[in-house]
């Protein structure tokens, strides 16, 4: 996805909680001015509002795969999908 929209000339801002995924997957782009990375948790609507301002499109792809969501507890699956919407 980053990929993609740095190659059409996008500016790009990750919000990310890297609790499954790995920052060495953009380290390419780490002197890449149209790329800013940020380790947040999506559940924490505070902190992630500021990034929405100005921001053209919101593509929602943070979250666990299925097999790591059956074994969260209950409470963690309902406060996982509550925030993300
Ligand atoms: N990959 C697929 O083919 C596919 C298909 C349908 C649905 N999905 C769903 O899309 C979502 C993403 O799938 P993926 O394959 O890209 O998974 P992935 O694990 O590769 O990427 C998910 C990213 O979300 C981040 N993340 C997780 N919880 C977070 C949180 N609370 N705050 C911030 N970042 C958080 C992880 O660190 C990771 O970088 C999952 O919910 C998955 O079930 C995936």
């Amino acid at each position: 996805m980053v990929d993609r929209l740095l190659e059409e000339g996008h500016q790009v801002i990750v919000l990310d909680n890297f609790s499954t995924g790995r920052q060495e997957n953009l380290a390419h782009y780490s002197k890449a001015a149209a790329l800013s990375i940020h380790r947040l948790d999506i559940a924490d609507f505070e902190a992630i509002q500021p990034y929405f301002q100005g921001v053209d499109w919101v593509f929602h792809i943070a979250g666990l795969d299925m097999p790591q969501v059956m074994y969260q507890t209950l409470e963690r699956f309902h406060q996982q999908q509550e925030r993300s919407y």
